[in-house]
């Protein structure tokens, strides 16, 4: 008898996710032999929820909000992304042991260079947000080698204690909303705030936005989110949603658990059409 090797999605909520619907597209098209579930998982149920997972006999999970950062203690090794981010989107069970890796970083990278062919050398980026999304894209971002990153947040605190974390890796600085350096130029603008997710509008710097900036929001939507919209209408370059970073961070995910790289850009068309 064959059995079918169990992964899955855990986070709260999560009845939105199209990590189901990407992984399954993934399977079929590589033959693999897969079930992916939809989990949803209070943070207090956290840890007894994937050791449960585990001792079923499942292989891995991704793991999303509000669970990236605290799901990091659960895991036996940490990659060094995992490690440097201090958050974790994929687990992989092997053996006893709970591995923990990050792959939202090179996701967003390899939507930005393969799928929409921008180059980071020497750019200027803008950063909203200094929550778990942010921790996981920074380190990434500064090894493209950007002319300056700087991360602008609500707390400014918080934006302060990531660059403080990452100013090893590049020129990362950190401010708040209010004292973004309007005068210099952003290539691009990434928000990475859950603004948009709980129907909320920051100020968000429209000073900020020249006709050559790229807007990405790593949220992503049917319609445009709030942030897009606003890039839009503000004059930016162009205005993108994350939906290839979604798919990018999967395909990751899909080739550390089946050792196989699905070719991305079929199930980016259909999500876009179909999600
Ligand atoms: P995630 O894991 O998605 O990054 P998070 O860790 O809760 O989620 O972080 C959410 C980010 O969105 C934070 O930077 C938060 O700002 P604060 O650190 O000041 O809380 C930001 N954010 C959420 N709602 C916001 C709003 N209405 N205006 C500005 N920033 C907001």
């Amino acid at each position: 008898m064959t059995t079918i090797d169990r992964y899955g999605v855990m986070g709260y909520p999560v009845s939105h996710s199209r990590s189901p619907v990407i992984h399954r597209l993934f399977a079929l098209q590589t033959n693999q032999n897969i079930q992916y579930e939809l989990l949803q998982v209070t943070p207090e149920k956290l840890e007894t929820a994937v050791r449960q997972f585990q001792r079923t006999g499942g292989k891995g999970l991704n793991v999303t909000v509000p669970h990236k950062t605290e799901v990091a203690k659960l895991c036996d090794q940490l990659s060094e992304r995992a490690s440097a981010a201090g958050a974790v989107n994929t687990l992989t069970f092997i053996d006893s042991e709970i591995h923990g890796d990050n792959t939202d970083g090179i996701g967003l990278l390899r939507d930005l260079a393969v799928n929409l062919g921008v180059n980071l050398e020497g750019a200027g980026i803008l950063i909203l947000g200094a929550g778990g999304a942010t921790r996981g894209i920074v380190g990434p971002l500064l090894e493209m080698q950007p002319g300056a990153l700087l991360i602008a947040n609500r707390t400014v605190d918080k934006a302060e204690v990531i660059a403080d974390h990452f100013k090893r890796w590049g020129p990362v600085s950190a401010c708040s909303f209010d004292d973004i350096p309007l005068d210099d130029h952003y290539d691009l603008i990434i928000n990475a705030t859950s603004a948009g997710f709980k129907g909320e509008t920051p100020p968000y710097p429209e000073a900020a936005i020249s006709p050559d900036t790229m807007c990405y929001d790593l949220s992503y939507g049917l319609t445009p989110t709030p942030f897009s919209i606003w890039a839009r209408d503000h004059g930016a370059a162009k205005s993108v949603m994350g939906w290839g970073m979604l798919v990018e961070q999967a395909a990751e995910s899909f080739n550390i658990w089946r050792h196989v790289r699905p070719d991305t850009a079929p199930v980016l068309k259909q999500m876009k059409i179909t999600a």
